[in-house]
């Protein structure tokens, strides 16, 4: 496999996707896409949470271990939660070695520009490859007013552009966009040399990332403007679920092709011994 910075040295594109369990990652890594990334987003797809405040170093190993079990060829980048690289660096340290050793993880991603950079050295000083994250950063949706589009005006839009800066110059291997205008996403992929994955960013990054239930229909509540919807997994399952019920209740499900037989002699016996 090319490393992620061959690919955009030869302008081609990254697909990234998220996952959080091994069939799943199974399927994608067979599927040919070039990084996974246990998302802290598994708060919400996976354990229901309005936000990804609540999840823990716990919910990451445990996620990051069965996808990397699945990946044989992808890498997989692991998302430090909220509160695991904010507070001390032996902390930061502590936790990217945890997704690591623990988790087997290939990286770890992290939320962030120029207030992290000094987290983002110390953790590829240990030799661990960090990929870094701006834009909308969704650990601080309270602190950014919601779920919007970053960089908006010149003053955010700059500050953004020393953000790539500050993370590029900190060590990161690659850098995730989400929901910045498209042409300031543009900008920003011209002026690193790290490439630019983007979620909401437009088609000028150097990759791209979805939520997997999200490009996969599997959400029936909001739907956000950047995602493309490749098919109606949720709908297939619900189709079959119901068609599972109605087999089951009718007694159709399941048939003798699913079952396990017996000799008449032995049934003899034991019917004989009921007697
Ligand atoms: O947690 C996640 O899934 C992410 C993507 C939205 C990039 O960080």
């Amino acid at each position: 496999m090319l490393t992620i910075r061959e690919h955009k040295q030869n302008g081609e594109k990254i697909s990234m996707l998220t996952a959080y369990d091994f069939s799943t990652a199974r399927i994608f890594d067979e599927a040919g896409v070039d990084m996974l990334l246990v998302g802290d987003s598994l708060g919400m797809t996976m354990l229901g949470y309005e936000d990804t405040i609540p999840v823990t170093m716990k919910d990451m190993i445990h996620h990051t271990r069965a996808v990397s079990r699945g990946a044989k060829q992808a890498m997989v980048v692991a998302d430090m939660p909220f509160m695991s690289y904010q507070t001390s660096e032996s902390e930061t340290l502590r936790n990217a070695g945890r997704l690591m050793k623990e988790g087997r993880a290939h990286a770890v991603k992290l939320e962030g520009g120029a207030v992290v950079a000094k987290q983002i050295r110390a953790i590829t000083d240990a030799s661990i490859p960090v990929v870094a994250h701006i834009g909308l950063t969704p650990q601080s949706v309270h602190a950014l007013g919601g779920f919007k589009v970053q960089g908006k005006d010149e003053e955010a839009a700059r500050r953004l552009l020393e953000d790539a800066r500050a993370v590029e110059q900190a060590g990161a291997f690659a850098v995730v966009l989400e929901c910045v205008p498209a042409r300031l996403a543009g900008l920003i992929t011209e002026m690193l040399s790290i490439p630019t994955i983007g979620i909401g960013a437009g088609a000028a990054c150097d990759g791209q990332v979805l939520v997997y239930q999200d490009m996969l229909g599997m959400f029936s509540g909001f739907k956000p403007k950047f995602v493309k919807q490749y098919a109606d997994v949720g709908g297939v399952m619900r189709d079959a679920v119901a068609a599972y019920c109605e087999d089951v209740r009718k007694g159709e499900f399941p048939g003798e092709e699913h079952s396990f037989t017996i000799s008449e002699e032995t049934m003899a016996k034991l019917r004989g011994g009921l007697q």
